[in-house]
């Protein structure tokens, strides 16, 4: 068993912040914000980290080419967050072991809560844990649908719901740990047959699942911490998070 990694996607686009600059570069208390995510990976125990970039590639990699245990995949087009982490298959073919699965976009996370879903995988010897919050503003989330006897059953996106699983209001908050080989077997059959088109990574707990793999969604996490950052003022707020947190 190696140690943990982590995957780290950064190649969207990110309209909503009008700027030039590519999204997780965007500063926090003179940090780019992905710098914080990776802190976080670190204190769960990841020793290296794969960094998904595709919009402006080049641009994030000179950022963060200091960073010793930080290395690239490039995402040429955005076909979903599932085909995003296809792309480390390559960098992790020998890892073998758990990975943690986090976007560049969420400063807030934190280390313990991110241990807290590896010590879940090991624990439960599992494919997968997804990390949870639980939020009345579940807009755009994706759903954590579970059966009566509360067991996990699959991640359903906001726009591919039904009006009864638009009610639920635990979501995923796209940080999950997962065994690094059932991840990228469960990859292998992700389909874009959805309303985006898209080949999504949330698809991969339900395939794991349905090839009786342990798989588990634990509310780990706040949504605080889970909320990603899309606009110059999220950005702010989160700075002024940070500055109360010391
Ligand atoms: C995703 C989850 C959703 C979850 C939410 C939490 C999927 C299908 N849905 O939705 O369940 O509740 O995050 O915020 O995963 N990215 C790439 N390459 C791509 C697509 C995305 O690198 O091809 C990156 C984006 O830059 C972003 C992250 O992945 O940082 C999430 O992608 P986004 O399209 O915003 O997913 P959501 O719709 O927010
Ligand atoms: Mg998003």
């Amino acid at each position: 068993m190696n140690d943990p990694v982590a995957i780290i996607l950064a190649a969207g686009k990110s309209k909503r912040m009008k700027s030039e600059t590519p999204k997780v570069l965007h500063e926090i208390l003179g940090r780019p914000m992905v710098e914080y995510v990776l802190d976080a990976a670190r204190e769960a125990g990841a020793t290296r980290m794969v960094v998904v970039v595709g919009h402006k590639a080049e641009v994030v990699q000179e950022a963060l080419k200091h960073h010793e245990d930080v290395e690239f995949a490039l995402q040429t087009e955005q076909l979903g967050t599932g085909h995003a982490v296809m792309m480390c298959r390559d960098a992790l073919a020998e890892h073998d072991g758990p990975v943690l699965v986090l976007t560049g976009d969420t400063p807030l996370l934190k280390g313990t809560s991110l241990a807290g879903l590896l010590s879940d995988l090991k624990e439960n010897d599992a494919a997968c844990v997804v990390g949870t919050a639980t939020t009345e503003a579940n807009e755009g989330l994706g759903r954590i649908v579970r059966d009566s006897e509360g067991n996990f059953l699959r991640i359903v996106e906001h726009k591919d719901a039904s009006p009864e699983e638009l009610q639920i209001q635990e979501i995923n908050t796209g940080c999950f740990a997962y065994d690094c080989k059932a991840l990228f077997e469960a990859l292998t059959e992700v389909r874009p047959e959805n309303k985006q088109g898209e080949l999504y990574l949330t698809d991969c707990a339900e395939i794991l699942r349905n090839k009786g793999r342990n798989v588990l969604a634990a509310e780990r996490l706040t949504i605080e911490e889970a909320m990603g950052v899309n606009t110059q003022e999220q950005l702010a707020e989160v700075a002024s998070v940070m500055q109360s947190d010391g």
